[in-house]
């Protein structure tokens, strides 16, 4: 069978995470997906950067235009980030019936219901495994694995920046600036800092996922947000002190009113395992009705913890795109059903 062919817009941290690991383990990738998977482009505005990465074995180009276009592109994986250029470029490739793999939580809490409607319509997958939780596979836990189960909540510590900024200021009494300086160098936070610890990057993670488990459409304007900027050291002292251990979670509950969607500190008992999840882990607590409580730990961000997500969805899309397009289940696109609101 003939590669796939896949254009990647943007090669920072995940992208060239993205290179290395399907280089490195490019035949067993290939024997799981059932053909080899090729990036065949690049878009990056550093193109002096992207050659290097790619050790110019790849075409390079500085208009993303040129990929979402390009017939031969089978893939287009979307690693730029933010609502703006992203949103099209993303709509461009669906509607050229390229299939899509975003890390993009931001776009898809926002805009996630016109784009799955768009791929919806050209019959194409987006997929999302690494937009939650950077490698734990919980997209595909929710979708497939708890897929009997009616979900009843989910908790999780789903922001690997702000989980290393409290366990630092705990462990090692450093202050929070330094904290969050040391997450951008090793590459955790967002462009914008103040996503990650405002709590919004987490609000649009648990968007997505109470999307997925309780068939609503993505609402992320209903969420209550609340970041860790107001904790101070003495906070985390007194909790400490108590028993406990606070943490920043995104929650997601159904409630006879509805679906209730928060992301807020919250004091966790020092004994409970999710309250020992350190540094830039992630950890989420799913309880479904058959299955009871399951826990999914591992790393929420960094370049191949992300990428092993952004690879997976590649995986999958290289099988399912195999199959008879008629027959082809859309799962890997937002299903809304039950309910159409999310009262708060
Ligand atoms: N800024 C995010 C985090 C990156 O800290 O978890 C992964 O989504």
């Amino acid at each position: 069978m003939k590669p796939i062919k896949v254009g990647l817009l943007g090669i920072g941290t995940v992208g060239s995470g993205t290179f290395n690991v399907l280089k490195r383990n490019q035949e067993e990738i290939a024997r799981r997906a059932g053909r080899s998977i090729e990036i065949a482009m690049v878009a990056d505005l550093n193109t002096e950067r992207a050659r290097e990465l790619t050790g110019g074995t790849v075409e390079i180009v500085n208009d993303a235009n040129l990929v979402v276009n390009n017939p031969e592109i089978d893939i287009v994986i979307e690693l730029i980030g933010g609502y703006g250029i992203a949103k099209d470029l993303v709509l461009k490739a669906i509607a050229n019936g390229k299939h899509v793999v975003t890390a993009n939580k931001a776009l898809l809490a926002v805009h996630g219901t016109e784009i799955f409607k768009a791929a919806q319509e050209k019959n194409v997958m987006v997929a999302f495994e690494a937009a939650v939780a950077g490698g734990i596979p919980i997209i595909k836990a929710l979708r497939e694995g708890l897929t009997a189960n009616r979900i009843q909540w989910i908790a999780g510590i789903i922001n690997g920046t702000t989980n290393f900024i409290l366990s630092e200021m705990r462990d090692k009494g450093l202050d929070f600036d330094t904290v969050l300086k040391e997450a951008q160098r090793l590459g955790y936070a967002e462009a914008d800092p103040t996503f990650d610890i405002e709590g919004v990057d987490a609000a649009h993670k648990a968007t997505i996922m109470a999307s997925i488990a309780f068939g609503i459409p993505v609402q992320f304007n209903k969420a209550h947000v609340e970041g860790i900027t107001k904790l101070e050291a003495i906070d985390i002292k007194y909790a400490e002190q108590l028993g406990y251990r606070i943490k920043l979670l995104g929650i997601a509950r159904r409630t006879p009113m509805g679906v209730e969607l928060r992301v807020h500190p919250t004091l966790i008992p020092a004994k409970r395992l999710i309250a020992n999840v350190e540094g830039a882990m992630n950890a989420v607590v799913v309880q479904g009705d058959a299955v009871g409580p399951t826990l999914y730990y591992g790393k929420g961000a960094g370049s191949e913890p992300t990428a092993s997500a952004v690879i997976a969805d590649l995986v999958d899309i290289a099988r399912l795109a195999t199959a008879d397009p008629e027959n082809r289940v859309p799962h890997l696109a937002f299903q809304p059903d039950a309910m159409s609101d999310l009262p708060i």
